[in-house]
């Protein structure tokens, strides 16, 4: 590997295919991997190579991934390619304007593991050598469908002959085309004017420069990369599947490297994006997406989906779904709650079990121990909302808040009937209906009184297991 990173003029980053086999209405590139489109994770790794200018090839699905791309990479120029006539046709439009000189790395959108290193080193080895091409390339296990590496006596590459191409002999060639390449520019430009279609594609194939720029004197070699997985490309879902698994493998192993403990990593998907301090445990069956960050002794699953969550140090989130929301140090969430969009909750606060709560705000301390739904409220610290209370902020036509003070006991299946607020250290009795404001220190009742009508099991249900039970107990038939 170079000591330092070297300099490459030009990136081209082939994504016009179709991507048939996808079967998908999606364009291919756009499929997601580890919670970033297939493409994202070549631009990313090709942009740290910090090209001078860098150029994709846009076809099928044009819109879509044009716009994508301006998003993740907003200085990547676009090139469209209407017709997909094949890699050397794509490479002829990308360099129909290029005014710059020196180095271009061509690669596909499609092979989202290609990590910059591996390309660093590819670079390196290109210019240490002074090649005019140079192919990377690979040992498969199963080389079916790849360009095959020719190679002479003296090993040195001859030709790329492409599968549809080859004769058997051919194809038991076990070295494969990866589909990326070094260039000197001038080279390319005057060699992919020359190509012709006349294979069995009927397409202008990129490799078919190399026997061009060998016979103009150029100097060709092909650069055998010690990963083969690094180079799998994406045609189908399974293979999509396989990406997506060697990826979530290289997360996981990274994270299980930082520190964090990762009981159980083939069931464990944690976006790249996602950061987890050491000491942070991640349970099986959990999936870790978005702009996630986790504090250091948090506990985390099993069976657990955060997106775009932070969690502070020393929190716990058991078999809950939380989507962009922040919960504090030490907070406890679950088993099976849900916590909402806008939900904040403060240190040592607890949503415990079967909890949906969602744009709110809970005090530190605060506990939503069970069953309960909480919907825009405002909730100070030390309060504890009983089982079942329900926050009513939905009138039918608007939604309306709640504002909950310090150390506040509602009673269990309260019903808080939003706009309504509860004053620091109030309670309001099991069972209320509260729809008007409860002052500080108040306790808020809201139900009628309870009266008992004695004997009327004896007299309405008599016969039954209740009415002997009852008998049995002393109970009369008297009302009085
Ligand atoms: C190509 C190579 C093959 C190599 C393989 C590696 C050629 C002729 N063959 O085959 O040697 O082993 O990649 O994966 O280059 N694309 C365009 N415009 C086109 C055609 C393709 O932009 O007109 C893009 C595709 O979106 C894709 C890349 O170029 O990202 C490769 O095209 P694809 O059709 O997948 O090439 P393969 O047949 O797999
Ligand atoms: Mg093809």
């Amino acid at each position: 590997m170079g000591k330092s990173l070297d300099a490459l003029d030009v990136a081209i980053v082939l994504a016009a295919g179709e991507g048939t086999r996808m079967k998908s209405k999606t364009p291919k590139v756009l499929h997601f991997i580890s919670g970033k489109a297939i493409i994202d994770h070549v631009l990313s790794q090709v942009i740290k190579l910090n090209p001078g200018e860098l150029r994709v090839v846009v076809g099928a699905g044009r819109e879509a991934v044009e716009s994508h791309v301006k998003q993740v990479a907003p200085k990547a120029i676009p090139v469209f390619q209407a017709e997909r006539n094949g890699t050397g046709h794509a490479v002829q439009l990308a360099l129909a304007d290029l005014k710059v000189s020196g180095t271009v790395l061509i690669c596909a959108g499609d092979t989202p593991l290609l990590r910059s290193e591996t390309l660093a080193q590819f670079i390196a080895a290109h210019n240490e050598a002074k090649n005019t091409v140079s192919v990377l390339t690979a040992e498969f296990p199963d080389p079916t469908g790849y360009g095959r590496i020719l190679r002479n006596e003296a090993g040195e590459i001859v030709a790329i002959v492409e599968e549809r191409d080859a004769s058997d002999e051919i194809k038991a060639i076990d070295e494969i085309n990866t589909g990326v390449y070094l260039f000197d520019i001038e080279s390319l430009r005057s060699s992919v004017t020359k190509l012709k279609s006349n294979n069995s594609q009927g397409e202008l194939y990129l490799t078919d420069v190399i026997a061009d720029i060998k016979a103009t004197g150029g100097k060709a070699a092909a650069i055998l990369s010690n990963d083969y997985s690094e180079t799998l490309g994406i045609n189908d879902r399974s293979q999509l599947a396989e990406c997506a698994a060697i990826m979530r493998d290289r997360i996981n192993y990274e994270h299980l490297l930082n520190g964090v403990e990762i009981i159980d990593p083939t069931t464990t998907w944690i976006d790249s994006s996602v950061k987890i301090e050491a000491d942070a445990t991640i349970f099986p069956e959990s999936w870790l997406a978005g702009t996630t960050t986790i504090g250091a002794n948090s506990i985390i699953g099993p069976r657990t989906t955060l997106m775009n969550v932070t969690v502070s140090t020393g929190a716990s989130i058991i078999e809950s779904n939380c989507v962009d929301c922040e919960v504090g140090s030490g907070a406890k969430v679950g088993p099976y709650s849900y916590l909402r969009a806008g939900t904040k909750l403060g240190a040592g606060a607890k949503a415990g079990a079967y909890v949906e709560i969602k744009n709110s705000t809970i005090g530190e301390g605060t506990k939503v121990p069970h069953l309960s739904y909480v919907g825009d409220a405002e909730i100070g610290s030390g309060s504890n909302i009983g089982a079942a209370t329900v926050f009513v902020n939905y009138d039918g036509v608007e939604k309306h808040k709640t504002k909950i003070g310090n150390e506040v006991r509602i009673g269990s299946d309260t019903m808080l009937v939003a706009p309504v607020s509860i004053g620091d250290g109030a309670y309001t009795a099991a069972g209320s209906v509260i729809t008007d404001n409860v002052p500080a220190g108040a306790m808020g009742v809201a139900r009628s009184k309870q009266r008992n009508i004695l004997g009327w099991v004896l007299r309405k249900r008599s016969g039954t297991k209740s009415a002997q039970a009852a008998k049995a107990a002393g109970a009369s038939e008297s009302s009085e």
